[in-house]
């Protein structure tokens, strides 16, 4: 696992994003797995800077998202089906056909997890999957248990995710308890892994990761045993 400690949370996005630009340049069908949440946004926005510049280009490029709450329709502003339109999608020359996130809507989730891991491989797998760490170790929505579940799964958020991410939301009560999660083994498949992290809430998560314990109470702890894994990280981060 390569730690490259920055600045702070613009040289961190800006580390993220030249990354990325270098995988789809290299590869312009590249498979992008790609994450939500605050941590990601500054990279997002400066992919679509590089785009306008014409640094990069999108239009070879499919992409697979981490997670969605379940239940929850790709339509509504809290989904992260809208983030991704709205951070990334809307502003750069990919595809939306080729741009897939978990089915927050599916009657039948285990057969959508099972669907959307086939989907994966159909693409030939994942080029860079791009994470960001739950204060609490979680990755995508994998959370801190006794056993991990390898493919793409429903899950149940735990109080402290719920709590975190309520920040989003009217209330607490508005966040959905439930969310589609792609699993360990699923991320863990990608040929690249970023983990990307900032600020000194993530101060624990992070010291979690640079011991040599595996822990699937900290499910982030799994990433040690992938070939190539990246994580950009700032001194708020680092320093706690
Ligand atoms: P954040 O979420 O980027 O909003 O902190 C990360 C996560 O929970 O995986």
């Amino acid at each position: 696992m390569k730690l490259i400690i920055c600045e702070n949370y613009d040289e961190m996005s800006a580390r993220a994003a030249e990354l990325i630009k270098k995988q789809i340049n290299e590869k312009p069908t590249s498979v992008l797995g790609l994450a939500t949440g605050s941590t990601p946004v500054g990279m997002y926005s400066r992919l679509v800077t590089m785009y306008n510049n014409k640094e990069v280009d999108f239009s070879g490029v499919r992409s697979v998202n981490l997670d969605e709450y379940y239940p929850l329709s790709a339509e509504d502003e809290q989904s992260y089906r809208y983030f991704m339109n709205k951070n990334l999608f809307d502003h750069v020359n990919i595809g939306k056909n080729n741009t897939h996130v978990p089915n927050g809507l599916a009657k039948d989730p285990e057969k959508e997890g099972k669907e959307y891991d086939d989907m994966i491989a159909s693409l030939g797998g994942v080029d860079i999957q791009v994470i960001g760490i739950g204060q609490n170790g979680h990755i995508g929505f994998n959370e801190p248990d006794t056993s991990l579940i390898y493919g793409t799964h429903l899950v149940k958020l735990t109080e402290n995710t719920i709590q975190v991410n309520s920040r989003f939301f009217d209330s607490e009560d508005k966040v959905p308890r439930y969310a589609m999660t792609m699993g360990i083994g699923s991320i863990m498949e990608a040929d690249k892994l970023l983990l990307l992290i900032s600020g000194a809430s993530k101060h624990k998560a992070l010291m979690a990761l640079l011991d040599d314990k595996i822990d699937t109470n900290v499910p982030a702890t799994m990433i040690k045993l992938h070939h190539n894994a990246t994580v950009i990280c700032d001194k708020d981060a680092y320093n706690g």
